[in-house]
């Protein structure tokens, strides 16, 4: 595996590769799930490139930038076990040019105010700033993400669409822990109690479809599913169910062709995202 911290080192290997580009961007501190995007561009006869970059402008809470995991090394290790070809780790200077102003100041509608864009006033701005920014700087034919980012997901998309980028997001369905925890680079941070309970997360999620598939309708369900959560010691923040394109509220479940459920609730300092599509 290539390891670059240089725009002009990793462009010359991906001009010289004559293979399409298929780019997965990451925080680090790597987990199965972040593999997974690897597996699937290898899969897919991609040049597999990763990138490594805990990106300061999507963060609203500077103690979370600071406490976010770093582990370059072991990180590059499980890339290059996965079969990635690449690994582009750049500096915050290199990404972002003193003096540059590469901000993206889209109109997302609601896609950035509901759910996430509530609670983290400016993530989504930043976000998209970023996979811009590192869009341009790989170039892939092929952009890998996860669905444990629904949101973030629909927000690049929409990027997509409306900057007309020459490349094709390909959705990794959300890699679990056996108990049902959804991976994630901040499961690292739980207490050894809060990750015992963890789990109740994605228990509420499969309650809830099944609730909302019985008639149940879907406010009465959210104000159960936090009730849930509260009960198990946890302190969510939302859950909602929402139309899978729109990510606007729907009532039941025959309101839309796409449905999805999404919720955030912190298990003691560690805020914890989590979603279950419906239909
Ligand atoms: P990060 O949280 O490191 O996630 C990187 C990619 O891995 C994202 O596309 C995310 O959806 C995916 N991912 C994380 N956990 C997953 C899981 N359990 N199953 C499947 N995929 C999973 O998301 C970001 O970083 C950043 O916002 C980024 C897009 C890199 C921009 O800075």
């Amino acid at each position: 595996m290539y390891i670059f911290k240089k725009i002009t080192d990793l462009q010359r290997l991906i001009r010289q590769s004559g293979v399409p580009v298929g780019f997965a961007p990451t925080m680090g501190a790597l987990h199965d799930g972040h593999l997974e995007l690897i597996r699937m561009a290898k899969q897919d006869g991609c040049l597999a490139v990763a990138s490594i970059f805990v990106n300061p402008t999507q963060f609203n809470d500077p103690k979370d930038l600071e406490k976010y995991p770093r582990m370059p090394e072991k990180d590059a290790a499980l890339l290059d076990s996965a079969g990635c070809d690449v690994l582009f780790i750049p500096s915050v200077e290199e990404v972002y040019p003193p003096g540059v102003d590469l901000t993206v100041s889209l109109d997302f509608g609601a896609l950035d105010q509901v759910m996430e864009g509530k609670f983290r006033p400016g993530h989504f701005k930043g976000m998209a700033t970023v996979v811009n920014r590192l869009l341009d700087i790989v170039r892939p034919q092929r952009l890998y993400m996860g669905q444990k980012d629904y949101q973030q997901l629909s927000i690049v998309r929409d990027m997509i669409r409306q900057l007309q980028l020459p490349v094709e997001l390909v959705m990794c369905p959300t890699v679990r822990e056996p108990d049902g925890l959804a991976m994630s680079s901040r499961n690292l941070r739980l207490s050894l109690e809060m990750r015992g309970i963890a789990p109740i997360i994605h228990q509420t999620l499969q309650w809830a479809k099944k609730a909302l598939e019985a008639g149940q309708s879907a406010s009465v369900i959210q104000e159960e599913a936090l009730e849930k959560l509260q009960a198990a010691g946890l302190t969510p923040e939302y859950f909602e169910i929402v139309n899978g394109i729109t990510l606007l509220p729907v009532t039941s479940a025959k309101e839309a062709t796409s449905i999805v459920a999404c919720t955030a609730a912190f298990a003691g300092e560690v805020r914890l995202i989590d979603n279950l599509v419906f239909k």
